[in-house]
């Protein structure tokens, strides 16, 4: 059967995926509240379309710390796309490329960033998690730089693992006949089986748990690049991040694999593009499957959007087709929603076009009817 919209690939996966892996790439942390309430909360928005606006022409076009993408959906890093399709992020890159998009790599791929350069030219993102020997991480950050990578997304969300109790129960590991490419060498690409979760030792052996601001600092003497943090939540944290020096924040849960019962993102998202007040931008990932879902995440004054499941998902689906895909439905949706919506550009698109079930609190206990 056709598919016809980013959600049916999920169901696909799942078929066609060993449970360990599926279950990898599913899951969240804990009670996964926070992974329902990523995609719940976008319903809570409603729309306030204008009519009769020449929307014969759309542009989707929009620029990323000075980089011009075809459109603002962009992609996130999700680890090991090896064990969805032997051609992993080979072919995320060769999809995004194809595009016009951003790829982000994760530091825990399955293929090096100097591989995943050789697929040809795109613009790409490298993910970064913080080891405890910061000689490997000066040397990976080097690398990037040198594969032409063009900016850092540094991972703030994760000084240890979430709670993942599929990974848990399934003893969760990176197949054998993988490695954590970025790595390899180091004597840091293997992952060991554990009485638990093989990532969540792994992490807690590696992943250096003091990480801090001043790291932050000492990030911006080891590159040039641009540093995005990933995994800001609140205004508090929007301010540290711009008195450090960042070039922009990505407003994310993790996709919910970490602190359980953290907000949607699409609800944290208003109140930390009003602390960053316009001097960085701001993006969100987390439960984006819709083109209405990315209007709505622009409406409230996102720069972008970063999708991660749907990847691997359509990747184990059909490989490099399937991520096409994913992105083409995604930019059909969103430009057919600008259309109905009476926006021409991403610039036209404003808080207006929107309503979220915050804007008119309704009291919590609604006076009696008045008796006749
Ligand atoms: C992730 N995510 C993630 N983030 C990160 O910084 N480094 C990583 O290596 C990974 N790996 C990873 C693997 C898998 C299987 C998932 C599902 C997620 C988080 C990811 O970048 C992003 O924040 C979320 O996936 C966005 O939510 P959705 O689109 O999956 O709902």
């Amino acid at each position: 059967m056709e598919v016809t919209n980013v959600m049916e690939y999920q169901e696909i996966a799942k078929q066609k995926l060993p449970k360990m892996v599926y279950d990898y790439y599913a899951s969240g942390a804990e009670d996964q509240w926070t992974l329902a309430e990523n995609r719940n909360a976008f319903s809570r928005i409603l729309f306030r379309p204008r009519i009769l606006i020449d929307v014969s022409k759309i542009d989707m076009t929009t620029t990323v710390l000075g980089f011009k993408i075809s459109m603002p959906i962009m992609i996130a890093p999700t680890a090991m796309q090896k064990m969805a399709h032997p051609e992993g992020e080979y072919a995320t890159a060769r999809a995004a490329s194809a595009a016009g998009t951003i790829m982000t790599l994760s530091s825990w791929a399955t293929s090096s960033v100097e591989e995943v350069a050789s697929t040809g030219p795109g613009i790409r993102f490298f993910q970064l998690y913080v080891y405890k020997d910061r000689h490997v991480v000066a040397q990976l950050v080097r690398r990037a730089e040198r594969a032409g990578f063009k900016a850092i997304a540094l991972t703030v969300d994760t000084p240890r693992l979430g709670r993942r109790e599929a990974d848990i129960k399934n003893r969760f590991t990176l197949p054998p006949f993988l490695t954590l490419k970025n790595f390899e060498g180091l004597d840091l690409g293997k992952m060991d089986m554990a009485e638990d979760s093989g990532l969540a030792s792994y992490v807690a052996g590696q992943i250096d748990r003091t990480l801090s601001w001043k790291d932050v600092k000492w990030l911006q003497t080891i590159t040039q690049l641009p540093i995005l943090v990933k995994g800001v939540l609140t205004a508090e944290d929007t301010r540290l991040a711009i008195q450090a020096g960042v070039a922009g924040i990505i407003v994310s849960n993790h996709g919910a694999r970490q602190l359980d019962y953290v907000p949607a993102t699409i609800m944290a998202l208003e109140e930390v593009v009003k602390a960053a007040q316009g001097r960085v931008p701001v993006f969100l990932d987390g439960g984006v499957r819709r083109g209405t879902d990315v209007f709505k995440a622009l409406a409230l004054g996102a720069s972008g959007i970063f999708i991660g499941r749907p990847v691997v998902f359509s990747l184990a689906a059909e490989g490099e087709a399937g991520v096409r895909k994913v992105l083409q439905m995604l930019r059909d949706e969103f430009e057919l929603t600008m259309a109905l919506s009476g926006c021409r550009s991403l610039k036209e698109i404003t808080r207006q076009h929107i309503v979220t079930d915050w804007d008119h609190p309704r009291p919590l206990h609604p006076p009696a009817l008045p008796r006749l």
